[in-house]
């Protein structure tokens, strides 16, 4: 579906964005670990989930739907073979951490994924796993992969990459390992799996960038879900563009691990307070308050990265409206996300007209410039980049149409619905 720009007066009004979609993935992966039963409230249901949904189902899992967001969830006291290969779709998530899980049980499964995912890199999941003792056959290190089923011994391991994905798989590997698996990264990326590891009472140590694992059983714990600060990230930056704007957003996940992008906008001179903290099943909550302000450039790097990794799109608009000249630096890893996401980032500010160049790690981007849409944008079937497009559409002096605006149903089905809302 193409989807024309709409220009916005002012955004005002109050919301709850969408449940968090990591910890969505991570509430079906733990929950079906401790055996049990038991309720996950504000749940999001989107395309990606609907992956981890499915392959669970396919392990011998079942949910009943109270309502739109809230389940139960049934879980087996031991996993089904699955009878055929379990497809992840695009999701990143579902296919590596399923495979920490897949790697120690006693049979073969075939993980599959769409053509996005078919392409990511693998190496990153498949070297500490064969390093514990598994086996998993490959195909040039990217999707299908073979899990073969194996007893799986601790490892200590360090990884380069900042990655909550290869954190994840590893330490599910190594909830059912024998001995000790330490995990320590170069940068501490989003900590949701940890968290909830010790909410439901798993015999794991976190200290700074050090996680320590041993073979536990769950306690199944009922779970409720925080809003996503990646879907707010785009409501803060429509709010911080557009004058006259006011906006509350309520319910939104504050966690240390995910702020970056707020850190770096409040540097940049936005105004954003954020209120009436609270904390959820070991996450940290909080309503922020949105308003209209100008911006100066800024230069990001290093350790913030992680901290910012999926608002990277939106936060490239905001520099791009901001006085004087910013720069991204660090960030190859998005070469390798649901698209090359830097050059989808590079064409689609260019498509506006602002001025960009793209390097290897990153973009320096000239702000100030007038927002003009000179042409139609392409999306790359990448949800973050649609609804950044949205975004910028908002302030664009001309109309565009976004190419095939269905793909933020991957993370976001409600985006249109909530934004509508707010727009004056
Ligand atoms: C995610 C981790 C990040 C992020 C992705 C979701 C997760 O990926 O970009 O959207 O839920 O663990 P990496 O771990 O590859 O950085």
């Amino acid at each position: 579906m193409d989807l024309k720009t709409r220009k916005a007066k002012s955004l005002k009004g109050e919301i709850e964005v969408c449940p968090d979609k990591s910890i969505s993935h991570r509430a079906i992966f733990l929950g079906a670990l401790s055996h049990n039963d038991l309720k996950i409230k504000n749940f999001l249901y989107c395309e990606d989930t609907k992956q981890t949904l499915h392959i669970f189902k396919q392990l011998g899992c079942d949910f009943d739907f109270l309502n739109e967001t809230d389940l139960i969830l049934h879980s087996p006291k031991k996993f089904s073979i699955p009878s055929k290969e379990l497809y992840c779709g695009n999701s990143g998530t579902s296919a590596r951490l399923i495979t920490g899980i897949l790697s120690s049980q006693n049979f073969s499964t075939t993980l599959t994924g769409d053509k996005s995912l078919s392409n990511r890199p693998m190496k990153r999941i498949i070297e500490p796993i064969n390093l514990m003792g598994g086996k998993i056959l490959h195909n040039n290190f990217k999707l299908p992969l073979k899990i073969q089923g194996r007893n799986l011994t601790g490892i200590n391991y360090f990884s380069k990459i900042p990655s909550a994905q290869v954190k994840s798989c590893i330490l599910f590997a190594g909830l059912n390992a024998q001995g000790k698996t330490t995990f320590e990264e170069i940068y501490t990326s989003r900590n949701h799996t940890e968290l909830m590891l010790k909410y439901f009472e798993a015999d794991i140590k976190i200290l700074k960038n050090k996680i320590k694992i041993s073979k536990s059983e769950l306690t199944p714990n009922d779970i409720e879900i925080a809003g996503d600060i990646s879907a707010a990230a785009f409501f803060i930056a429509a709010a911080t563009l557009i004058e006259n704007s006011d906006l509350i957003i309520k319910k939104v996940g504050i966690n240390s691990t995910r702020i970056g992008f707020i850190e770096v906008l409040k540097k940049m001179g936005a105004n954003i307070k954020i209120f009436n903290k609270r904390t959820i099943c070991n996450e940290k909550i909080a309503d922020l308050r949105i308003k209209f302000s100008k911006l100066k450039s800024t230069k990001i790097s290093g350790e913030i990265i992680p901290k910012l990794i999926d608002e990277i799109p939106i936060l490239a608009i905001l520099m791009a409206n901001a006085e004087g000249t910013s720069e991204i630096k660090d960030a190859t890893e998005l070469h390798c996300k649901e698209t090359d996401r830097l050059f989808a980032i590079f064409s689609m500010l260019k498509s506006f007209g602002i001025n960009v160049i793209l390097k290897e790690d990153g973009l320096i981007i000239e702000g100030k410039k007038k927002i003009n849409a000179m042409q139609d944008i392409e999306t790359f079937f990448d949800h973050r980049i649609a609804m950044s497009t949205y975004i910028l559409g908002l302030i664009s002096k001309t109309k565009t149409t976004i190419k095939n605006f269905e793909c933020v149903n991957i993370s976001y089905p409600n985006f249109l619905k909530t934004i509508e809302k707010i727009i004056k």
